[in-house]
């Protein structure tokens, strides 16, 4: 069978653990290169040097730093000449009450899940050839369309993605680009932990609570999701927000 999509160079923003190194292994083994990002230098070397196939590269970065991000796009040009495709799986999950919810605080929500996104979107797309296609992909949250207590700059900032998204697609068809939102719901992921330890089992309770019927999405079958909106299939789908919902209601 034809691989979904091999031999194209990722740029993977939020590669070393959860979803985004999930990604990086479905990309890996259909004989992509991952060029991965993320802060933690000895995480993300160790995850890009787990991968199969050779020559993905590792390049530590805070999106946060983003007036650097022009240049961290120039180095890996310099390095690797074109960039096929761009996931963007960075997500700061901060929840607070509104009390403590001081503009600072939004601030950062806003800088890693919207601002930096919009940057590595602007920088990626200026520097490819006209005739070149692009394709990307960014994991917003179903929480950008279902309320949740104490979910305000991080709602807000998958739902700013979201609606940037739509707009972006439609300057960018010109341009032989495609992009993408993916909505997950409650995904397995590291993440998920500190929720567990506090809480108790979050499989089970959003299974019984009818939140999510059909329990906490494996990060796998959203990199799957990933792979097929980066491949040719999907050249035909731009602007849309794709749900990964485990069963909720939206
Ligand atoms: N897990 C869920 O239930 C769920 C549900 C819906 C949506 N999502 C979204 O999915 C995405 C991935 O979530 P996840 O659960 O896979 O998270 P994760 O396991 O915490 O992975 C996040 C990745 O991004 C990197 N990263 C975080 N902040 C960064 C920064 N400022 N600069 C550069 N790299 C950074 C992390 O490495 P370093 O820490 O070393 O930088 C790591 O590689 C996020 O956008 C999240 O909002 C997750």
């Amino acid at each position: 069978m034809v691989p979904l999509l091999t031999e194209k160079n990722i740029l993977l923003v939020g590669s070393s653990s959860g979803i985004g190194f999930s990604v990086a292994r479905f990309l890996a083994d259909m004989g992509n290169t991952v060029l991965g990002i993320a802060r933690d230098e000895a995480k993300l070397n160790e995850a890009m040097a787990s991968l199969p196939l050779g020559g993905h590269a590792a390049y530590s970065f805070d999106v946060a730093q983003i007036d650097c991000i022009e240049q961290l796009i120039d180095i890996i040009l310099d390095k690797h000449a074109h960039i096929d495709g761009m996931v963007y799986c960075v997500g700061n999950g901060d929840i607070a009450r509104l009390r403590d919810l001081s503009s600072q605080r939004l601030h950062a929500v806003m800088m890693t899940n919207f601002y930096a996104f919009i940057e590595f979107v602007r920088v990626v797309a200026c520097r490819k050839a006209k005739k070149q296609p692009l394709r990307i992909v960014a994991v917003s949250s179903m929480a950008s369309i279902s309320p949740e207590k104490y979910f305000t700059a991080y709602a807000a900032s998958k739902a700013a993605m979201d609606a940037a998204v739509k707009c972006l697609a439609l300057e960018l068809v010109q341009k032989n680009t495609t992009i993408n939102v993916i909505r997950p719901g409650v995904v397995a992921t590291q993440r998920l932990k500190w929720l567990c330890d506090c809480t108790g089992d979050i499989d089970e309770k959003i299974k019984a609570s009818g939140y999510q019927p059909l329990g906490c999405i494996p990060p796998d079958d959203v990199a799957y999701m990933v792979g097929f909106l980066l491949s040719g299939k999907a050249a035909y789908i731009t602007g849309a927000a794709l749900p990964f919902n485990g069963g909720a209601s939206c």
